[in-house]
């Protein structure tokens, strides 16, 4: 009874451990995808391309990701993928990496993306040229945009190149943006488009909403 009970409390205190290195395990893989010290150094380079000096949190990714909707052999696109922790949330959440294309404007964090997501299509190169960047194939075969480009902090032309070029990709389909501003960071009737916030959640710093915008019918 004795060594049952003994045996029984060591394969307690193991599956402890296991368990208790499997998180510590996560906790490395999340730290190694979301680096926050490239990020903040990125931000101090080019603070309004950024747009934040840290990475979004779990629980802000984990939102998008399960805004996300495809049919099984449709693509996403996430613009601005920085260190990748949203990308990460949409292949936790079931995305199969082949089917995401993730574009990203500064060198060294495409090349971190592709060490950090191996078999995602990472794009290193401007956004706004979204129509040259992407294959053939993926266009117009595009379940779910996500822009993580800093939108809000652009004037009203600027946007609208962003808008443009994800409409051009994806048409009719709009996009998943994600925002700090506790009301629409995008003047949407300007833009012709309609807006729904889908999520917020105050694990994240700031505070950030999930809002979706879908051009007007
Ligand atoms: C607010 S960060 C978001 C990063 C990441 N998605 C996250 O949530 O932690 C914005 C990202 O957009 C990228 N970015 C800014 N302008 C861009 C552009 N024109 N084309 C592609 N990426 C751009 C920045 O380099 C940065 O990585």
């Amino acid at each position: 009874m004795t060594h049952v009970m003994k045996s029984g409390t060591l394969q307690s205190d193991l599956e402890r451990k296991d368990a208790h290195s499997s998180e510590s395990t996560d906790r490395g893989k999340q730290r190694k995808v979301s680096n926050p010290l490239m990020f903040l150094r990125r931000w101090a380079a080019n603070p309004l391309q950024m747009g934040s000096i840290i990475p979004s949190a779990p629980a802000l990714c984990m939102r998008i990701a399960r805004q996300v909707r495809r049919t099984p052999d449709q693509f996403v696109i996430e613009l601005g993928a920085g260190t990748g922790v949203v990308s990460k949330a949409m292949l936790d959440a079931g995305l199969p990496p082949e089917k995401l294309y993730v574009v990203e404007i500064v060198h060294d964090m495409a090349e971190h993306l592709r060490d950090v997501l191996p078999g995602v299509n990472v794009i290193e190169g401007d956004a706004r040229e979204l129509v040259k960047l992407l294959p053939t194939h993926v266009r117009g075969n595009v379940g779910t945009v996500v822009c993580g480009v800093p939108l809000v902090l652009l004037p009203l032309a600027e946007q609208k190149r962003f808008i443009d070029a994800m409409e051009a990709v994806a048409p009719g389909v709009g996009f998943l943006h994600f925002s700090y501003c506790i009301t629409s960071p995008l003047p949407y009737q300007k833009h012709k488009l309609t807006a729904k916030r889908e999520e917020w959640t105050p694990r994240n710093f700031p505070p950030a909403s999930v809002w979706r915008y879908t051009p007007e019918k």
